[in-house]
């Protein structure tokens, strides 16, 4: 079985940083996001993937090449404008011709996915779609089964009123190849409001498996940070990148930190971090290759990107602050910040 992963969105809701690094290859803990995806779908056993690319696509090739370096093959399916969920599948058409699993690519979860595929293979379905509990649907597909599982309602981004129950879309999706049939071709077109609603209409079979594990969708500031947060917390089962020193540190290579830091939360370091004296870290802070802190400043949960500067009595709370910034001395980052890459912060300035 192969699997497709959707990669070709913008990522609108994390600019700044998208517009330099795809969602999907933001790190999460140091590691580029979508190789969690890949992690997960080696463990059940699927060694061919398709990435469905358009929005800076290169980006996933330079770094992804043939895919042999993490043990699988890689095809790459290019859309020269964004196609839409549905057209980007059928974009791949060329490259199925048996079952398929389907991943947004911005979804960090632990699902069973041998599990998904037996109640597949069991239900005969034609389409089925993995389904997380939620509290708030509304951003989201809302899904109705009934008892046995099968899809009698899908309404992508419900407003409130038409909110009746709490299980979601959460992007995993198990196809039989003769799907593809029914979605145009060359044309933008989307599974979540097209190809689901009217295969419902035509009755075909849709099943929803509904599962308990692990499930986030990183597309916006507030989830990539838990994402984050939730990984160094080992609330989902993936490993941490680097060697753990303590079990609130881990770090990758060359490491130095100077006398009295204070950490009182979890610290993940990527290469060549310098950490000066007094510095204080509070919640889950993770710091990517050749970031160097200053002098007593105060990190509490937030991600400073690689080759990023902050010099002393700096306080960070709660941002993100990406590649190659500077923050000269004394400043304030208060909650929500967002930095993009290169950004230069003068002294004493309040964000
Ligand atoms: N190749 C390609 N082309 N990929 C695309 C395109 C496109 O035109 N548009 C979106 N994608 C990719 C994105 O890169 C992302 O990985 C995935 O498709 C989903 O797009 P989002 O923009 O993140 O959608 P969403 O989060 O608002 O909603 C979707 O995901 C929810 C679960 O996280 C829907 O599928 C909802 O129904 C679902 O509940
Ligand atoms: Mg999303």
């Amino acid at each position: 079985m192969k699997a497709l992963i959707l990669i070709g969105g913008l990522g609108t809701r994390l600019r700044p940083l998208t517009r330099t690094t795809p969602k999907p290859l933001l790190p999460i803990a140091n590691r580029p996001f979508l190789e969690y995806q890949l992690n997960l779908i080696k463990r059940h056993g699927i060694k061919e993937v398709i990435f469905c690319v358009s929005y800076l696509s290169h980006v996933f090739e330079d770094y992804f090449g043939s895919g042999k370096k993490w043990g699988l093959k890689i095809e790459y399916v290019h859309e020269k404008k964004p196609l839409g969920t549905g057209g980007a599948i059928k974009n791949a058409q060329g490259l199925i011709n048996e079952p398929v699993l389907i991943f947004n690519g911005d979804i960090l979860t632990d699902i069973n996915l041998t599990a998904m595929k037996t109640f597949h293979k069991q239900n005969k379905s034609l389409v089925t779609i993995a389904l997380s509990r939620v509290k708030d649907p509304t951003i989201y597909g809302l899904v109705e089964t009934d008892k046995k599982g099968k899809i009698e309602k899908f309404v992508e981004k419900p407003s409130w009123d038409e909110v009746t129950v709490n299980t979601i879309n959460s992007g995993v999706y198990l196809f039989e190849p003769e799907v593809l049939d029914f979605i145009p071709k060359g044309l933008n077109f989307s599974v979540e409001r097209g190809l689901f609603p009217d295969m419902l209409t035509k009755k075909y079979p849709l099943f929803g498996y509904i599962f308990k594990g692990y499930w986030l969708d990183i597309g916006s500031v507030e989830k990539y940070l838990q994402a984050n947060y939730d990984l160094m917390l080992r609330n989902v089962d993936f490993p941490i990148k680097g060697k753990m020193i303590n079990d609130n540190l881990w770090a990758e290579k060359h490491l130095k930190y100077g006398k009295y830091m204070e950490l009182k939360g979890r610290l993940v370091c990527g290469n060549n971090n310098r950490i000066g004296e007094y510095t204080q870290i509070q919640g889950n802070v993770c710091l990517g290759n050749n970031v160097v802190l200053g002098k007593g400043v105060y990190i509490s949960d937030s991600i400073i990107l690689d080759d990023t500067i902050v010099k002393e009595g700096v306080r960070i709370e709660k941002s993100i602050i990406g590649k190659n910034c500077l923050i000269e001395a004394n400043s304030v980052i208060n909650e929500g910040s967002v930095l993009g890459d290169k950004t230069v912060i003068t002294k004493y300035s309040k964000l």
